[in-house]
């Protein structure tokens, strides 16, 4: 074809094993049932049907606290699998800032929003029906609504949905802004958060 899409923005998809799930969500389930015993799932945020152990202005990082070692190691593997992709070869070393658990009920949703000033970001679903509120990403390219540019390709659509799967693993730049759609089912849906920084080799 003669046409090339270029200024792509890369978001990667993975998945766990059910033998890796069932391992990762054992940790998180006890991660939940001690954050509720010490009450880290702290006062809702910003919305009432979402309960989250983020917390402004300190350090959150559930995945350290509670020491999910199952789920640090799928992150570090699959975001191997996306800086390979990416060619990335310059980085050494992997850390997770922050972490923290959504626990999205009945019209819980999210607003736009970015995770700067973080490198990587990325979601780990734990529990969902698949119909419980898509995440979903804007185009940062804002030429295409600024001006008057006819297209219909999917490589330039201004969105892209993702529906939650358990044992689904999502990482893309933490610049890119993205939402969650309403919860419209009647059960909880339970997902995890981070954030990562690659950690540059020495010259
Ligand atoms: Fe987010």
């Amino acid at each position: 074809m003669p046409t090339k899409f270029w200024f792509a923005t890369p978001i990667y998809k993975g998945a766990l094993s059910s033998e890796e799930q069932a391992l990762v969500a054992q940790e998180i389930d006890q991660a939940i049932q001690d954050s509720q015993a010490t009450a880290a799932f702290g006062m809702a945020w910003r919305e009432p049907a979402l309960s989250t152990t983020f917390k402004y202005g300190g350090q959150s990082n559930i995945i350290k606290e509670r020491n999910l070692r199952h789920l640090a190691n799928q992150i570090a593997k699959h975001t191997q699998l996306f800086c390979a992709e990416l060619k990335i070869d310059r980085y050494q070393s992997m850390d997770i800032e922050n972490s923290w658990i959504n626990v999205s009920k009945p019209n819980g949703f999210q607003f736009a929003h970015s995770h700067e000033p973080s490198m990587v970001s990325g979601v780990y679903y734990h529990k969902t029906s698949g119909k419980d509120g898509s995440i979903i990403f804007e185009s940062p390219n804002v030429y295409f609504t600024a001006y008057d540019f006819p297209n219909n390709s999917a490589e330039c659509s201004q969105t892209a949905e993702y529906a939650p799967i358990a044992g689904r693993i999502l990482l893309f730049p933490s610049w890119l802004r993205h939402l969650v759609d309403v919860n419209q089912t009647q059960e909880e849906r339970i997902s995890l958060s981070f954030n990562l920084r690659l950690r540059r080799k020495p010259d």
